[in-house]
């Protein structure tokens, strides 16, 4: 079985993969750490130096070569659902779980965070909320074509459980 985690820049995708794997006897692999090591070079490096076009094609080639694991949790970047066919991707190798967070979380989360991210470096408070609305309005179109969508949470894992039984993925 091959799960992806996807959702918006922030929503703890990363987090919740390392739980969901632990829960599921899985190992969990993040695409941006994965792209990282394949590319010896940093996702904001990567950004700088070839661009956010550069960047999409080594998304996607990463997520051809993770697509043939098994028994893995796979935490995507925000953006990669959004390019290509990924979503279409994603559904035919895998089974896709959306942690669906409202703009208030994730404007608190980003705020927070230390890891740099080149789409909001550099953006005041305000800034980066109205960035994630323009994003999201976006971006949610792909988010919702996941097989399953959890509202986000303090703690998510007990809902994206229930929902992989519900759905009979998982007994
Ligand atoms: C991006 C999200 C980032 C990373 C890159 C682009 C996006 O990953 O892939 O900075 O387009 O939303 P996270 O969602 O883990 O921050």
């Amino acid at each position: 079985m091959l799960i992806y985690l996807i959702g918006f820049m922030g929503c703890g995708k990363t987090t919740l993969a390392l739980k969901l794997a632990d829960s599921l006897g899985f190992e969990a692999v993040d695409l941006d750490r994965f792209i990282e090591e394949r590319n010896f070079k940093s996702v904001p490096a990567i950004f700088e130096t070839y661009g956010e076009e550069h960047f999409r094609t080594l998304e996607r080639k990463a997520l051809e070569e993770v697509a043939q694991f098994s028994n893995v949790v796979v935490s995507t970047g925000g953006g990669a659902p959004c390019f290509f066919d990924n979503m279409t991707f994603m559904n035919s190798s895998g089974i896709t779980i959306y942690l669906d967070t409202s703009v208030e979380l994730l404007s608190e989360r980003l705020q927070k965070s230390k890891t740099d991210r080149p789409l909001i470096r550099g953006k005041q408070p305000g800034e980066i909320e109205i960035a994630i609305r323009e994003m999201l309005d976006k971006r949610s179109k792909y988010y919702n074509m996941a097989r399953i969508v959890v509202a986000n949470r303090d703690n998510p894992l007990p809902d994206v459980l229930n929902a992989l039984r519900k759905n009979g993925y998982i007994q």
